[in-house]
């Protein structure tokens, strides 16, 4: 190699292996999880006060969140928390009970608007830009009393809040994303019951569900489309969380199995939005199988033509949550189902008990698997605009968490080559999650957090783990550096 090619080999490298200029570093978060002050000043209930007030015992570990972080109260420590790590943005949820105390919309919180007013102004006067989640899975309770997301009724619901939201908050917040994860609510709330409401409706609930929400979103962007985007000049899109599933054997059956299971997860949104009506194989399966079930007509409702059309190309931004892989076969009769998927979908899925495992026990550590999911979502949806919303680890809370810090490092390094090596348009990235939380039907048994939470202490005082410094310190120089050791701690072993 002469000298001006190893220049050259060497520029490439250093640029290899940094992130873009432009890309975006930030913290997630979820109402629910950390605010707390769950009836404070004029909060109405929401369905997760209702489903852990009612039924403790389907909480592991019997807690709630009536206090969880308290950041209704210290909207001051976690921004500054967010300065001292870097972040270029903060997203968070909007508590809808807080805004509309029972959802309907002739009856706002102003202790609700005064809240979100003063965690926007002062994130923003940090540098910190927004972005918003408009429903992180806390339905207003009246509003589940009148029968929750399968019912029709709450399109208008949402889009009455999201016009609330856009004129109370739009000048100043420039992202917004309609629904969290969808496919949770849906097929957890409705079909399997795993989280509130809780309920079995198999097959149906989740169906029904779903419609609501993709027809609620789009008309929640078609109207700031029309009535907010020329001034505010702001982005609307959906986070759905998307599981890599791998064929775990060669051959086309098993290729099926695993496009099927996309296909069922995350296509069930994707697909409406950037191509058009449900994916072709839910609707000719479900089809199929509600004939033989007996049903009179499909459980997947169809859309109108016109709904096909409204819901079509309403995202300015692929919002995606990514944890973990799987391996997918074609069901046979001995097998287990996933029971991350509908039956529906007549696939069997599993985690080999070789890879790592984390605190969560749907999640395994897989790196590899967010290179191919952000590939396949290129190919699959013409390389649209990502923004990775979520992404990280589970353990039990130790401060020293070098797992956390080889996930981060292997994970991070996977995005950067999906961008750097196969061009697939990432924007940004948010670390799930600023804080341990409240981890829905596990309570505070798994931490997320890159911030320990000491939840005996009535404070909620947080303490940097060796993860928050190490990547404060890649979004600081935009490299990973897997020797990166933050003073104070040890060396972690090699991943
Ligand atoms: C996705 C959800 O959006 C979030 O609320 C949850 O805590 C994380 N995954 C981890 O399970």
């Amino acid at each position: 190699m002469n000298f001006v090619t190893l220049t050259l080999f060497l520029v490439y490298q250093v640029h290899a292996l940094s992130f873009p200029e432009n890309f975006k570093f930030g913290f997630a978060t979820a109402s629910y999880q950390i605010e707390g002050g769950w009836n404070a000043s004029g909060k109405g209930p929401n369905i997760w006060d209702w489903y852990t007030h009612t039924y403790p015992t389907r909480i592991a570990d019997l807690t709630n969140g009536d206090v969880a972080c308290d950041s209704y109260h210290k909207i001051a420590t976690d921004v500054q928390l967010l300065k001292n790590i870097k972040a270029d943005f903060y997203r968070f949820s909007i508590s809808w009970a807080r805004i509309f105390p029972n959802g309907q919309p002739n009856n706002i919180n102003p202790d609700g608007v005064r809240y979100y007013n003063e965690l926007i102004n002062l994130l923003l006067s940090n540098n910190i830009k927004p972005i918003v989640t408009m429903y992180h899975w806390d339905l207003p309770l009246g509003l589940h009393q009148l029968g929750g997301w399968p019912n029709i009724a709450l399109v208008d619901y949402f889009v009455d809040y999201a016009d609330k939201l856009f004129s109370l908050f739009g000048d100043r917040v420039k992202t917004w994303i309609t629904f969290n994860e969808p496919s949770q609510i849906c097929e957890f709330g409705y079909s399997r019951g795993f989280l509130a409401p809780g309920y079995t409706q198999l097959g149906i609930g989740n169906y029904m569900c779903g419609r609501t929400l993709l027809i609620a979103h789009a008309k929640a962007y078609r109207l700031y489309e029309k009535k907010y985007k020329q001034h505010q000049k702001g982005l609307v899109g959906m986070t759905v969380h998307a599981v890599w599933f791998e064929p775990a054997a060669e051959g086309k059956t098993y290729a099926e199995a695993a496009d099927i299971s996309l296909q069922f997860m995350f296509g069930w949104w994707e697909h409406p939005i950037y191509k058009g009506d449900y994916p072709p194989v839910m609707r000719k399966q479900i089809n199929y199988l509600s004939a033989q079930q007996n049903f009179t007509k499909s459980r997947l409702p169809y859309f109108t033509k016109d709904e096909i059309k409204l819901i079509k190309g309403t995202a300015d931004f692929l919002g995606l949550n990514y944890y973990t892989s799987f391996l997918c076969s074609p069901l046979d009769s001995s097998a287990v189902q996933n029971p991350l998927l509908s039956p529906d979908s007549n696939v069997t899925c599993y985690q080999p008990s070789s890879w790592q495992s984390t605190a969560s026990s749907w999640m395994k550590v897989t790196p590899w698997g967010f290179r191919k999911i952000l590939n396949w979502i290129k190919k699959e949806y013409g390389n649209p605009k990502v923004l990775v919303t979520e992404n990280g680890y589970s353990d039990t809370g130790e401060l020293q968490d070098c797992n956390r810090v080889n996930f981060l490092n292997d994970y991070l390094t996977e995005l950067l080559n999906a961008i750097k090596k196969d061009g697939c348009n990432v924007q940004g990235y948010a670390a799930w999650s600023l804080l341990d939380n409240f981890e829905w039907g596990s309570g505070y048994m798994q931490k997320f957090g890159l911030h320990y939470v000491n939840f005996s202490d009535p404070n909620r005082a947080r303490t940097p783990k060796m993860s928050a410094y190490v990547l404060r310190n890649i979004i600081k120089t935009k490299k990973i550096d897997t020797t990166f050791t933050p003073q104070g701690f040890k060396a972690c072993p090699p991943s």
